[in-house]
């Protein structure tokens, strides 16, 4: 059985598209969302209309929530600066170009799922199963905090974004895994990124895929509809434009 894990497309249609047609020609049997369909980018509903039409399992991100219900924050735990700002601007923004048809989806997605494939347990969360919507479940989460989160659960395998960063960790016999972000990548490689993984007879096997896809139509889009240069720059660079100096690194020709 081969599963696909996406998440965090935030608007960007272009890089949806160039995913789903990735996965399709890898045979993916099945197709998982993390969450975060909405916010920063400029196609909203483009994203989650394509996520009803082609019936995608997904759970709720923090983002799916803020514009589903209107809320005035994203509840992401930036510290004031810019990437608050533009996040907040972006918010309001996606709030208005959506439908309410959207946002009803968009609120009723639920916060987690379980399932079993061949045997293998798998739970999927947004943040983390200790903070469904918020907590970060990073590369450089302490040891204590990831032993919390992962005797909390009775799956095998914990799948989540938010982050987005791609992470394979095996924490005290348990898989926890992030596919990275389809959309808005912030690990300097700006290629689309998701996750295939491979059940087969009680094994567990899984790539990190990336993919290019039409940048320049998404970035074209941002500025047609006058939202923030750095959510350009972002998608551009593949990462965060409020890291400070000395931080940023990126590989050109890719
Ligand atoms: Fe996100």
């Amino acid at each position: 059985m081969r599963l696909a894990f996406f998440g965090d497309v935030h608007g960007n249609f272009e890089a949806l598209k160039a995913v789903l047609e990735d996965m399709e020609n890898k045979g993916v049997d099945e197709v998982f969302c993390l969450g975060d369909l909405v916010g920063y980018g400029p196609d909203p509903e483009a994203v989650v209309q394509t996520i009803m039409e082609k019936n995608i399992k997904t759970i709720m991100g923090n983002y799916d929530d803020a514009v589903g219900y209107s809320k005035e924050s994203c509840g992401c735990s930036y510290a004031p600066g810019r990437e608050t700002e533009v996040g907040d601007i972006s918010l309001k923004w996606s709030i208005e170009n959506t439908s309410e048809k959207t946002r009803e989806f968009l609120r009723n997605l639920p916060k987690k799922l379980s399932f079993e494939v061949e045997g293998v347990r798998f739970l999927l969360v947004h943040g983390s199963p200790l903070n469904e919507l918020l907590e970060y479940v990073k590369p450089n989460t302490p040891p204590d905090r990831l032993k919390k989160i992962v005797e909390s659960v009775e799956e095998n395998v914990v799948v989540n974004g938010h982050t987005h960063l791609p992470m394979v960790k095996w924490v005290m016999g348990k898989l926890v895994l992030n596919p990275g972000s389809a959309g808005r990548p912030k690990d300097g490689d700006p290629r689309a990124s998701y996750m295939i993984v491979d059940v087969e007879n009680g094994t567990v096997s899984f790539e990190i895929v990336r993919v290019r896809y039409d940048v320049k139509t998404t970035v074209e889009k941002i500025a047609r509809n006058g939202l923030p240069v750095e959510l350009a720059t972002v998608l551009a660079l593949g990462q965060t434009f409020d890291m400070g100096p000395g931080k940023v690194t990126f590989t050109l020709g890719r």
